[in-house]
């Protein structure tokens, strides 16, 4: 069994409700974080690891996913296959039962990996990505014996283990996979609403399928602003890209689109700007400029600059006296 057998498959369909106001018109996958959209850096890490076939599950603002993809990856082999409703992630998956076969790698599409993907290809056990968190309440939890998986749960309000699942699973038979996603869709069950992908697999643990942990460190979730602006960083680190603005002064580490424009403006550090974008007179620390947006006369931190935003601040012009205070803080006047 080669790398190049397995098929990855990217579900990319739900609603991405925690990054509202941006997916109120986005697709959450499409949102910049360092140099390129979050489902840029999951094709990059997912080709670097020897996938030629990707299937993506689209639903949710897809044609915007397809029109990028197919004109950024032309040599991946994509399909695409849609969700209408998002029912849940088991759901998303078994949708995709007629376009796979053969070994399969499931990879979520709200999540960067900085780790080997190569580690969950080839023969041998089926995997799935782990890693110790402080509140596994929010995540798929596993319980282990004997170096395998015992016991899975979903969000559990009372979690056996703080090993969560960290979005990336693989299968060297689908067929065993799509079979146990067929049963629980049979028997109706949902958790939380949800027809659930760890649902399908605490089955297969059931029925004694030795499924290996695998420990992962470097996880980054996109799911919120907050871990999206954490992941941005991280990236920016990670990649160090080489970014200029005439006439204006950056801070590495900083991401500036070739096809935007900066002007007399101070960037960085942590800052992304995408395509089209313009910057003038401002100052941006820690922040996603998203393509297209335009700020001027701002001094913006720990922000998220929606796609075709307009941000404008103010500029005040005093005449000062000796020994006059000025201040202008949002707080002035306060007490
Ligand atoms: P999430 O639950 O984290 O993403 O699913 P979401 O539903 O888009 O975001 P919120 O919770 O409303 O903020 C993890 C991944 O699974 C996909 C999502 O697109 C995301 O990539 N997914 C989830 C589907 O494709 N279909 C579903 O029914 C549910």
């Amino acid at each position: 069994m080669k790398k190049t057998d397995f098929t990855a498959v990217v579900p990319v369909a739900g609603a991405g409700t925690r990054l509202r106001p941006h997916t109120y018109t986005y697709p959450k996958v499409l949102l910049t974080v360092g140099d390129k959209p979050i489902i840029g850096h999951i094709l990059d890490d997912l080709q670097k690891a020897g996938i030629r076939k990707v299937c993506l599950v689209i639903g949710y603002l897809g044609e915007k996913i397809r029109e990028y993809v197919s004109s950024e990856y032309p040599r991946l082999s994509v399909t695409y296959v849609e969700q209408p409703e998002p029912k849940g992630l088991g759901h998303a998956i078994w949708l995709t039962r007629r376009a796979v076969t053969g070994p399969v790698l499931v990879m979520l599409g709200d999540t960067i990996l900085d780790a080997d993907i190569s580690k969950f290809l080839g023969p041998g056990d089926d995997r799935i990505a782990v890693k110790e968190v402080a509140d596994p309440r929010r995540f798929g939890v596993v319980e282990t014996s004997r170096g395998y998986i015992s016991a899975m749960a979903e969000k559990p309000e009372k979690p056996r283990t703080n090993l969560a699942i960290v979005g990336i699973y693989s299968f060297r038979n689908s067929q065993l996979l799509y079979n146990s996603l067929e049963r629980l869709l049979a028997s109706g069950r949902t958790t939380r609403g949800e027809v659930q992908f760890t649902d399908a697999l605490s089955l297969l643990v059931a029925d004694g399928h030795r499924i290996k942990p695998v420990p992962i460190d470097g996880w980054f979730d996109c799911g919120k602003p907050e871990t999206l602006l954490e992941t941005n960083r991280h990236m920016l680190d990670r990649k160090r890209p080489h970014s200029k603005a005439s006439g204006s002064l950056i801070v590495p580490p900083v991401y500036i689109s070739p096809s935007a424009r900066v002007e007399n403006s101070i960037i960085g550090p942590y800052v992304s700007v995408g395509a089209g974008a313009r910057i003038t007179s401002s100052i941006v620390t820690d922040s996603i400029v998203n393509e297209n947006a335009s700020i001027s006369d701002m001094n913006l931190g720990g922000s998220l600059v929606g796609p075709s935003a307009v941000v404008t601040g103010r500029r005040d012009k005093l005449n000062v006296g000796e020994n006059s205070e000025v201040r202008l803080d949002r707080n002035a006047g306060a007490e």
